[in-house]
């Protein structure tokens, strides 16, 4: 066999090697297509979850023994064919086992793809993307630097299904934070949310501490939502709601120990997300702690995929959508007066940022910003 008959690249590994090159050996196989697929396949993956959400397969499933496609399309009422092909794909999305041709649910999808699964995402999925016609005009939008139709045009309308939708997840992120902040320890702590959505963070605050209040803010057209939240969770006689846009509401200075800023940052503009630092550092006792949940890029904007496309996501439908450094978010957080910042993930995938007031000094009287 010749030297050229025994290798698809010949021409690489000869010019390559360590003797020739003088470097280690690098392999110069050319890289494999997958990533290129992967983001193919993207938009049908989302729409496969979203169809077999929709048409409650994964309740079905839940109902009974595994089935098969003909089965559970009889169940649905559905074209059987056209249902068996869905849930294909729903395994190759990882969500269902399939063998011997019969479909059962599988350890993920028991935990997030059930409505009341242990840890259920179901409601979030939709809406997650923002307005997918947003996604239609991605190319536009860089062309122009703006989304043809931002939902900062009408928050409302965008946010009341986005904040019903996030609330199962935020609060369990909220709720779980408790291991790290220990809130439920405060003695009578009193809370601040500012665009508080359906109030997740003041529902699992004020549900954890009893003695705890909340002043619980966001636009006229969304707070009731939170004002019914905070009502099921039993907790609404100890919530003050405030409505209004988050940086012109009355709010007293050195008066809270929690101020909670979530989800709010990377939708902003800089001007108005350093005035909500500096907002929340005003509001604060010293000694008391801001909340940012966030998605953070780390400094390099390179290692934290998910972080990476949440900044695009804001992007495509925002005029001012994308994501901060940590490093960056540090920075204007000390300058604003915080100490001992530091960032935390309560549950897989949403991190908060944390950060505590410092005590008064000559440069900062009152603990109020400079
Ligand atoms: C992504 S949601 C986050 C909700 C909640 N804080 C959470 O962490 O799940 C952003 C919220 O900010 C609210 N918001 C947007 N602009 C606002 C403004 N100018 N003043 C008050 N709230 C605002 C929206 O209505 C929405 O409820």
């Amino acid at each position: 066999m010749t030297a050229s008959g025994d290798s698809p690249f010949p021409e690489l590994k000869k010019t390559h090697t360590m003797a020739r090159t003088g470097r280690p050996y690098t392999d110069y196989k050319p890289p494999a297509a997958a990533p290129v697929w992967a983001a193919i396949e993207g938009y049908g993956r989302f729409h496969v979850l979203v169809a077999a959400l929709e048409l409650g397969t994964f309740e079905a499933l839940a109902r009974g023994d595994d089935r098969t496609g003909d089965e559970l399309a009889a169940e649905l009422e559905v074209s059987a064919p056209h249902l068996t092909t869905l849930l294909e794909g729903v395994v190759a999305l990882g969500f269902l086992e399939h063998h011997h041709g019969r479909f059962s649910l599988n350890d993920t999808a028991k935990r997030y793809l059930l409505v009341d699964g242990p840890a259920s995402m179901v409601d979030l999925v939709p809406v997650s993307p923002g307005p997918l016609a947003n996604w239609s005009d991605l190319t536009d939008t860089v062309r122009t630097g703006s989304p043809p139709d931002p939902i900062d045009d009408d928050p409302v309308a965008f946010y009341r299904p986005l904040v019903t939708g996030t609330f199962t997840t935020i609060f369990r992120c909220a709720s779980r934070a408790d291991r790290q902040l220990r809130y439920s320890a405060l003695d009578t702590p009193r809370v601040l949310d500012l665009g508080a959505g359906a109030a997740p963070w003041s529902c699992a605050i004020l549900a954890a501490n009893p003695g705890a209040t909340a002043i619980v803010n966001d636009l006229a057209g969304v707070v009731d939502l939170a004002e019914a939240k905070l009502a099921e969770h039993g907790v609404g006689d100890r919530a003050e709601i405030r409505p209004g846009d988050y940086l012109e509401i009355d709010v007293e200075d050195g008066a809270y120990d929690i101020v909670v800023l979530g989800h709010i940052l990377r939708a902003e503009s800089d001007d108005r997300a350093r005035a909500l630092i500096d907002r929340a550092a005003r509001a604060l006792k010293p000694g008391g702690r801001v909340l940012i949940g966030d998605y953070f890029a780390d400094r390099q904007r390179a290692l934290e995929p998910h972080a990476l496309m949440m900044g695009v996501t804001t992007m495509a439908s925002t005029r001012h959508g994308r994501v901060f450094r940590f490093v960056d978010l540090a920075t204007r957080l000390r300058g604003a007066g915080f100490e001992a910042l530091r960032l935390i993930e309560p549950i897989g995938f949403q991190m908060v940022a944390v950060g505590t007031l410092a005590p008064p000094t000559a440069a900062r009287p009152g603990g109020t910003h400079p």
